[in-house]
């Protein structure tokens, strides 16, 4: 199978998490618009969909689901993402579609986050995918200094302005191996909005697209 087959796969298996009624989070990438497709022509009826991005709005506005702005919801039961790593704890990098900051705000509403994924995305310890970092342009040239200090070489993303008019740096050369501390510690350096590290936030379950199908590892 081809990894669009494999995002097809797992973009249709995420349709088991989604209740009729109930307002759904919805990430952000080229599985989730798997999934997206997968949830319009469901027919499944849903009350809503809180967006990660400009991407997703339009695309779920285009195919008639109506998008909702997170501040009009207190929570959500399930947020279904895309990941460009995820660990054997559910720890992820994300950021590839430089959506990160809206992604961890709508995953953190939700009482569920459910990565959907093909088997390439899934690593021993993160940090081969570079790291996306979503950062104040006044702040992006100290924080390369610091990525440097602590081996890691950052580079602006050319060209790419986020949906909260930001820059995005990708940083190379990082083994993560204590998730949870280096997105605590990165998140606190002056001018940094967002890490891609999804520790605190990380997946409770993973669709993960395979060779033999779908296998689901759950986390928590
Ligand atoms: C966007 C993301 C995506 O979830 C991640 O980049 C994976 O994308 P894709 O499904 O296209 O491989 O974090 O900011």
């Amino acid at each position: 199978m081809t990894q669009d087959e494999l995002k097809t796969l797992v973009g249709q298996a995420a349709l088991r998490y989604v209740e009729a009624g109930s307002i759904v989070g919805v990430g952000t990438g080229s599985t989730v618009d798997k999934f997206i497709d997968a949830l319009a022509a469901s027919g499944i009826q849903i009350a809503g969909a809180v967006s990660s991005s400009l991407r997703s709005t339009e695309r779920m506005q285009a195919l008639g689901i109506p998008v909702l702005d997170a501040a009009e919801v207190d929570g959500l039961g399930v947020y279904i993402d895309g990941a460009d790593e995820i660990d054997h704890a559910g720890h992820m990098i994300k950021g590839g579609g430089a959506a990160l900051t809206r992604e961890k705000i709508v995953a953190d509403l939700a009482q569920r986050f459910v990565c959907i994924a093909d088997a390439s995305k899934l690593v021993d310890v993160l940090g081969k995918f570079p790291l996306p970092v979503e950062v104040i342009p006044m702040a992006a040239a100290q924080i390369v200094r610091r990525f440097a200090a602590i081996g890691g070489v950052a580079t602006l993303r050319a060209g790419v302005v986020t949906d909260n008019g930001c820059q995005i740096l990708d940083v190379t050369g990082l083994q993560i191996r204590d998730p949870l501390a280096f997105e605590a510690d990165v998140n606190q350096w002056p001018g940094v909005l967002t890490v891609g590290v999804f520790a605190r936030n990380r997946a409770d379950v993973c669709l993960l697209g395979t060779a033999e199908g779908v296998k689901t590892l759950s986390f928590k």
